[in-house]
């Protein structure tokens, strides 16, 4: 067991069980399929695993990011300052802040994980940018993470937040659950505040979820839940989603394609959404 001081700014103490380096993460595989560098020889072993299984795990990776700088992208011109990024895992390119901050540059964002090692990465990196902090807090504890003082710090709760749950519900097993911790959050919130939300699909005939998710049960806190469509949709339903709807990631307001860039579908695996707290 390696002891780590808890740091006054983080919630849960950033302790490192054994369990935590000598079984694979959820987000340092997602760094490893992001071609990331912040991971070890079980994540590696599991991300082959999972790309071997289902090769169209890597562009589901890819455009989950790429959702995530659509979507932040959006709400910051729709005029969202301020945003509490849940399960933000390992930092990488295009962070939320980084991406907000193009279009609002003094843009605050609260990061909020509860894996140790993503939070022990994103404090080293990102612990010194004025305006963005990184906590350790499960997100199934609404009123803690609201009460981290890395939280309160950032974020005023009296004017709109964007709410960001990328890639993350899927790792709450319990439906019923993930959708009262959306409602708790949203609760929380004043109205013009803002979703988004990205889920591994349950129902995507193109991607074989049953592998990804018997390899995910190595993962020290239980493997993953994809979900269909019409269960996001009810986990989802406080808020007003803006066109196109509940759509696969990569049909969430595409970028015109580059020059050079390769034809081909849009792939797979996301569904992902944004919407409005509506007024009261
Ligand atoms: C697939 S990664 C997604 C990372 C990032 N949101 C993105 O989309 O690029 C899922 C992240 O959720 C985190 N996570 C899982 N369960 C969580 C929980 N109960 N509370 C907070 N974070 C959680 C994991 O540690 C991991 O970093």
């Amino acid at each position: 067991m390696v002891d780590e001081p808890r740091t006054p700014a983080s919630g849960l103490p950033l302790r490192l069980a054994e369990d935590d380096l000598e079984r694979p993460s959820s987000a340092r595989v997602y760094d490893f399929l992001l071609g990331g560098t912040s991971h070890g020889a079980v994540d590696r072993h599991l991300g082959r695993e999972l790309i071997d299984a289902e090769p169209l795990v890597v562009p589901i990776v890819r455009e989950n990011r790429s959702f995530l700088r659509r979507a932040v992208t959006f709400l910051a011109h729709a005029g969202i300052d301020q945003f509490l990024d849940l399960g933000s895992g390992i930092p990488t390119m295009g962070n939320t802040h980084e991406v907000a901050r193009r279009v609002v540059p003094d843009a605050r964002v609260a990061y909020v994980d509860v894996d140790p090692v993503a939070v022990a990465h994103g404090e080293l990196l990102l612990g010194r940018t004025t305006g963005v902090t990184v906590s350790r807090g499960d997100l199934r504890r609404p009123d803690d993470v609201l009460g981290t003082p890395a939280v309160r710090d950032v974020l005023d709760l009296d004017r709109p937040v964007g709410l960001l749950l990328f890639s993350v519900l899927q790792h709450l097993p319990d439906g019923e659950e993930a959708r009262a911790v959306v409602a708790e959050y949203l609760s929380h919130l004043v109205a013009g505040s803002a979703l988004a939300v990205s889920h591994l699909s349950g129902d995507d005939p193109r991607v074989d979820v049953d592998a990804v998710r018997r390899l995910s049960t190595a993962y020290p806190r239980g493997g993953i839940t994809p979900r269909s469509a019409g269960d996001l949709a009810g986990i989802i339903a406080g808020v007003e989603l803006v066109a196109p709807g509940l759509v696969f990631a990569a049909q969430w307001r595409p970028e015109p394609r580059r020059v050079g860039e390769p034809d081909g579908e849009p792939c797979c695996g996301h569904r992902a959404a944004v919407g409005f707290v509506p007024a009261r």
